[in-house]
């Protein structure tokens, strides 16, 4: 058995992140004894302004034949924002059909959160985005463009199936990591986030696929409604009612920044494009921070999550597990989790938490 990696470490800090996970998942193979072996692309900001190619169809093919994608980060300076993110990493996500973007937020024992009296017994909790639907289909268009008649209009489309199957995910994850499954709480909790009092057409959907399916398949997990601007409060004053949250796409994105930042920041939050029928990609949720570039000073552990749960995902619970350890061994050591601030470099971030699990 080798698992094969496709690796894409893309635009800015992306790739110095990047080799900080392979350091992490070199360590984790050799210490639970698999095996695997890595395809690089190159794909990014570089490579579009050598060749005008941003993720060709061949590359899809290619990844359809890997067990996990690990990305870095997309985005270039000196390209206009969307070419990139729509072009290659909104591409990957939609011609992979990789419908869930798990987000976990959860504090670090250690880690400093903006939140005060807050830790993380409180802020602990999942966010199951929807990733394939909603206002990032692209449907819509500018009629007369340039004119002061000029009308825009981005709609915000769902099927039935986009939506039964986003909230079976749901469930299911609620059902296997909610609060009472890992013994933290009571029950295990399903949160849809919308805005039912003014996407009424959305979410009499949504709202109605959540109460069917839920009476039928899961009626030991119990279900909450909260809109999405509430959602955002909450997230601050009380994360700790929060168990696992089911959100469409466009308020997925904004509220996963807002936890992110709750956790620790960006150099700590990870996420999983998830296909469970097909190929999943893992990736740090902070973007390509081109003022870091190429200094060392840039936090990779986000990265090193994105690689624990692609070992999650791929079965190897244990190195999964070891590796949690080890970032949480490495946030004790670091003065701090910004870029710049951590009292070492990059690259040391990455040799702790390889050591810790060698050594384990
Ligand atoms: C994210 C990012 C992407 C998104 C962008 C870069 C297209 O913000 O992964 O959260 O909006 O999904
Ligand atoms: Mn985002």
């Amino acid at each position: 058995m080798q698992y094969k990696i496709a690796v894409m470490p893309g635009d800015g800090t992306g790739p110095e992140v990047v080799a900080e996970g392979l350091k992490v998942l070199k360590a984790a193979a050799a210490h639970q004894g698999f095996d695997y072996v890595t395809t690089h692309y190159d794909f990014g900001g570089e490579r579009y302004m050598r060749t005008g190619e941003t993720l060709p169809d061949s590359a899809i093919v290619e990844f359809r034949q890997h067990d996990a994608i690990f990305l870095g980060a997309m985005g270039h300076p000196d390209v206009a924002p969307g070419i990139l993110e729509k072009g290659v990493l909104l591409k990957a996500r939609f011609a992979l059909d990789q419908y869930i973007n798990l987000r976990p937020v959860r504090l670090i024992p250690g880690v400093e959160t903006p939140i005060k009296g807050k830790g993380p017994k409180e802020i602990d909790y999942c966010c199951v985005r929807e990733n394939s639907g909603g206002m990032y289909t692209g449907m819509g268009g500018n009629s007369r463009p340039g004119t002061k008649d000029e009308v825009a209009i981005q709609e915000m489309v769902y099927t039935y199936d986009q939506v039964a199957r986003c909230l079976r995910f749901a469930f299911d994850y609620a059902r296997k990591y909610g609060k009472k499954s890992r013994g933290v709480g009571q029950d295990n909790t399903l949160a849809l986030i919308g805005k039912s009092n003014v996407l009424t057409y959305m979410y009499k959907l949504w709202n109605r696929v959540f109460a069917e399916i839920g009476d039928e398949e899961y009626p030991d997990i119990k279900r909450e409604y909260y809109h999405v601007d509430a959602t955002c409060l909450y997230m601050v004053v009380s994360p700790e009612m929060f168990d696992v949250l089911v959100v469409e796409n466009m308020f997925g994105d904004i509220i996963t920044d807002l936890g992110a930042i709750t956790q620790g920041g960006l150099g700590l939050a990870a996420g999983g494009n998830i296909n469970p029928d097909g190929v999943s990609m893992f990736e740090p949720i902070g973007g390509t921070a081109p003022m870091w570039t190429g200094k060392n000073a840039i936090n990779p552990l986000a990265a090193v999550g994105a690689v624990q749960m692609m070992l999650e995902h791929l079965g190897e619970k244990e190195a999964a597990s070891l590796v949690e350890k080890g970032i949480a061994h490495a946030v004790t050591k670091m003065k701090s989790m910004a870029a710049n601030e951590m009292g070492m470099g990059t690259s040391d971030v990455g040799d702790l938490v390889a050591k810790y699990v060698l050594q384990s």
